[in-house]
């Protein structure tokens, strides 16, 4: 019996006869010979068809294929150098199960709306699919990184009444007599599930009313957010610097087909697996901007061209800790030693891409965070189960949320997050 084989296992099956399943993505012919261009989800290669080996037939209903027809297709797999994917199959048999007419993505340059329309056929194209591979290993290596750690996983819900992030980016919805929001963070819930299992990582969407169009900004995006109890900022970042690297090395391991489909250079990247990443007050990142000439005041928050200037400066993520507590939210412990400052720090990514991570130490003291709640404006009696995670067996605990689209972009090389997501949401984009 024939093996039905994906594209990818074709290096396993070199000189032997295989049967796979198919789609067309180009094909080109000369008389005698016909090269057909094959994907199947798994990689991108060709396949030779020499008028010679099939009947006439068969190469008849060869070059009546459309693009994105289906197909099997059965034959011998050959190494071939010349090649990005390194081989190609030498078809004997081919067997149709679909045929087509009109594809509307040619081989040709598109515009990104055109494609964004198309997006429901775009993902079969090379590039989102060398990203979307890239992203699945990302997803398999943080539920990796963190069971060897000694997280659980932990589901946050999607429907609130709380606004952790903020007021000003909720997404209203009506909830029967109710109101509600979509989740801006599951980072409350994962305090819950810290204190109950010391420690947590939700993995879930996230939803901001974002008004502004920037490549940096989506509606809807995917945030992984661990939680921790016992655990000092200081600590936190240290969490943060391994599973950033783990996540760099795992796509520089494992996913190098995909990062030369990109064309990404990978010694950029490199550094970011190394840890070591450096730690820079919020006022030393302000000196930093000012020397440069830039025009920028003490107790600013750094805007998407400070945080590309700053992170340009350094070859792999860095850190700004201590932002001045008017920028940043009501949950967050102040430092002891200056009170006007949060125990908090954002990673910037490399390469100009800026902010990836935010994070901080939780304020435990119930006294402190009620009037922090307040202070924030916000309605006391939603946060009241918040609250009970300080009156009982309240501890030192830290944690951050790793923005996953923000982090496959850099990774990808990427100039818009609109890629990094299957199914892009923007305020003005819902569809497909
Ligand atoms: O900095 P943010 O707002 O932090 C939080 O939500 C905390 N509750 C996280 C925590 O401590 N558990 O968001 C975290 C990350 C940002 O660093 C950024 O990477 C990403 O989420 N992010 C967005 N990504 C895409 N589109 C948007 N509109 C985003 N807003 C934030
Ligand atoms: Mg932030």
């Amino acid at each position: 019996m024939t093996d039905l084989i994906s594209i990818k296992q074709a290096p396993e099956y070199v000189g032997k006869e295989v049967k796979m399943h198919v789609w067309l993505t180009d094909k080109r012919s000369s008389g005698k010979i016909m090269f057909l261009q094959l994907r199947d989800g798994t990689a991108f290669f060709q396949g030779v068809l020499l008028k010679k080996d099939v009947s006439e037939e068969k190469f008849d209903l060869a070059k009546s294929l459309r693009q994105e027809a289906s197909f099997y297709i059965t034959g011998v797999i050959n190494e071939d150098e010349r090649s990005h994917f390194g081989y190609e199959i030498k078809i004997s048999d081919l067997e149709l199960v679909s045929n087509t007419e009109d594809y509307p993505i040619g081989n040709k340059e598109h515009g990104i709306d055109f494609l964004l329309d198309h997006r429901h056929l775009w993902l079969r194209s090379r590039r989102p699919f060398a990203i979307m591979q890239i992203r699945n290993e990302m997803i398999n290596a943080t539920y990796d990184f963190f069971k060897k750690e000694g997280f659980i996983k932990f589901d946050a819900p999607i429907l609130m009444n709380s606004a952790p992030e903020g007021t000003t980016e909720l997404f209203h919805i009506e909830y029967f007599d109710n109101d509600a929001y979509l989740s801006q963070s599951g980072q409350l819930y994962a305090e819950v599930g810290a204190e109950a299992f010391g420690k947590v990582f939700t993995f879930g969407p996230t939803f901001r009313a974002e008004k502004s169009k920037t490549r940096r900004h989506l509606t809807e995006f995917w945030m992984i957010e661990p939680e921790m109890a016992w655990t000092h900022q200081d600590e936190s970042l240290d969490v943060q610097e391994r599973y950033i690297s783990y996540l760099v090395k795992r796509v520089i391991d494992n996913c190098e087909y995909e990062l030369n489909i990109l064309g990404r250079d990978v010694e950029k990247l490199r550094p970011a697996a190394e840890g070591n990443y450096t730690r820079l007050k919020y006022d030393d990142a302000v000196k930093m901007l000012q020397d440069a000439g830039r025009d920028f005041k003490w107790g600013d928050d750094f805007g998407a061209p400070d945080e590309a200037y700053i992170s340009e400066q350094f070859d792999r993520p860095v850190f700004i800790m201590n932002y001045p507590t008017s920028i940043k939210p009501f949950y967050m412990k102040k430092d002891p030693e200056n009170p006007k400052e949060y125990l908090c720090a954002d990673m910037l990514a490399p390469e100009g891409y800026g902010e990836i991570v935010g994070g901080s130490e939780r304020e435990e003291n119930f006294d402190v965070l009620k009037a922090q709640i307040e202070e924030a404006g916000l309605n006391l009696e939603n946060y009241e189960w918040y609250l009970d995670l300080r009156r009982y067996g309240s501890v030192p605990h830290s944690g951050f949320g790793l923005g996953f689209e923000r982090a496959i972009t850099w990774i990808c090389h990427l100039d818009h997050l609109r890629e990094a997501i299957p199914f892009p949401r923007m305020i003005n984009r819902m569809e497909p």
